[in-house]
C-alpha cells in the first residue's frame, strides 16, 4: 500500500460536564491523597459522565469533526468506534452513533482493543479506504470508564476518566496528497491479558448475583506490571512508527502519547529523543480515558494552534490485551 492513503480532515471531542478532582475521593470514602495521585500518575482531575453516554459523547465529538471537515452525516461511508465501554453489549455503540447522527448510508462497527483501540481503528479505516470501501470515514473513540471502574478500589478508581474524540478521515488526494498517515504499527500479547482485565460479566461467566457481589465485572489491574510493559512496548512502538515513516524523533513536531501516567509519557519521550516541550500532556485534566485519550489530545492541539497543516505527529498507545500501537501522521 502506497502511503499516504487517508488524511485527517477534521477533529472533535465530547467531554462530560462534571469534573471530579483528587480531593473528591474523600467524600466517597477512598483513602488516598492528591499528593499520592499526582506523584504516581500526574492526574489532578477527571471528567465523569453523569447523564452522558458513550453514544452521546462520541456523537458530540463526531459532529464537531464533521463540521470542521465540512462534511455532513449523509456523506459518511463508514463509522468505526473504538470503545472498551459500549453502552450496551449488543449491538455496537457505532450503530447508536450512526442513528444519532443520521448517517443513513454509513456502515458502522466497534473495535475492541482497549487503550490502543483508536489507533487500531484508524489503521483499519485506512486499510478499508485503500481497498475502496469508502471515501469519508468517521473514526471515533468513546469511553465511559467510570461505568467499569470499581469505586471502592483505590488502586484503580483514581486513574480513569470519561470522554470521546473523533476524526473525519478523507482520501489523501489533490492538495492534500502529501497529508495523512505515513506509517502505522500494531501489536498484541494476549498471554498477559490477566494483568489488566474484567474477569467476569462476559459470555463465559455472565452477570449474576455472585459476579455483582464479588465485583469481578470491574476492571482489575496489576499496576506495577502494566507500567513496566507499557514503558517497554511504547518505546518499541515509537521506533517502529518512526522507522516506517523513515524519520527520527528529531523530525517529529509533536508526540501525542496515550495519557495513562505522566511517568510513562516521560519515559516514552526520552526513548524517542523527543523533548518534553514537544510532547502533549493532558493526563492532569482528564485522567486515563482509555482509547479516547489520543483523539481528545489531537483535537486540543489542533484547536489551540499548537500544530498546523504539515505538522508531523507521532502517536503511541498501550493498553489491556495487551495491545499497543503507533502512527506517524502529517496533518
Ligand atoms: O491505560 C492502560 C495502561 N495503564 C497504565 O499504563 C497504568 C500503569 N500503571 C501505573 O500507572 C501505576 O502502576 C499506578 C499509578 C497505577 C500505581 O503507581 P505505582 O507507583 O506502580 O504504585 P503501586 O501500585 O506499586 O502502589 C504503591 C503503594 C502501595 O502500597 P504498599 O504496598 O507499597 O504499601 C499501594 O497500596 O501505593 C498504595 N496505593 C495508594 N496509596 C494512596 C495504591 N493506590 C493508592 C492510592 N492512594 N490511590
Amino acid at each position: 500500500m502506497k502511503r499516504p492513503v487517508a488524511c485527517i480532515a477534521g477533529t472533535g471531542r465530547g467531554i462530560p460536564a462534571h469534573v471530579m478532582t483528587n480531593y473528591d475521593f474523600a467524600a466517597i470514602g477512598i483513602e488516598t491523597s492528591h499528593e499520592w495521585i499526582v506523584e504516581r500518575s500526574g492526574i489532578h482531575e477527571r471528567h465523569i459522565a453523569k447523564s452522558e453516554t458513550a453514544c452521546s459523547l462520541g456523537s458530540e465529538a463526531a459532529r464537531q469533526a464533521m463540521q470542521r471537515a465540512g462534511v455532513d452525516a449523509g456523506q459518511i461511508d463508514v463509522i468505526v468506534v473504538s470503545t472498551a465501554t459500549p453502552d450496551r453489549l449488543l449491538p455496537a455503540t457505532a450503530v447508536d452513533i450512526q442513528a444519532e447522527l443520521g448517517a443513513s448510508r454509513a456502515a458502522a462497527f466497534d473495535i475492541s482493543a482497549a487503550c490502543s483501540g483508536w489507533l487500531y481503528a484508524l489503521t483499519v479505516a485506512e486499510g478499508m479506504m485503500a481497498s475502496g470501501v469508502g471515501e469519508t470515514f468517521l473514526v471515533i473513540a468513546a469511553e465511559k470508564m467510570s461505568a467499569i471502574t470499581d469505586w471502592t478500589d483505590r488502586s484503580t478508581c483514581v486513574l480513569f476518566g470519561d470522554g470521546a474524540g473523533a476524526v473525519v478521515l478523507k482520501r489523501s488526494q489533490g492538495k492534500h496528497a502529501s497529508q495523512g498517515i505515513l506509517s502505522a504499527y500494531m501489536r498484541s500479547d494476549g498471554t498477559l491479558a490477566d494483568l489488566l482485565y474484567r474477569p467476569n460479566g462476559g459470555a463465559t461467566t455472565p452477570f449474576s448475583a455472585e459476579v455483582l457481589a464479588d465485583r469481578s465485572h470491574y476492571v482489575k489491574m496489576s499496576g506495577r506490571e502494566v507500567f513496566k510493559h507499557a514503558v517497554r512496548s511504547m518505546a518499541d512502538a515509537c521506533d517502529r512508527a518512526l522507522d516506517g515513516a523513515k524519520m527520527t524523533g528529531a523530525d517529529i513536531d509533536l508526540l501525542i502519547p496515550h495519557q495513562a501516567n505522566i511517568r510513562i509519557i516521560e519515559a516514552t519521550a526520552k526513548h524517542a529523543s523527543i523533548p518534553m516541550d514537544k510532547v502533549y500532556v493532558n493526563v492532569d485534566r482528564y485522567g486515563n480515558t482509555s482509547s479516547a485519550s489520543i483523539p481528545i489530545a489531537l483535537d486540543e492541539v489542533i484547536e489551540s494552534g499548537r500544530v498546523h497543516e504539515g505538522s508531523r505527529i507521532l502517536m503511541v498507545a498501550f493498553g489491556a490485551g495487551f495491545t499497543w500501537a503507533s502512527m506517524v501522521v502529517r496533518l
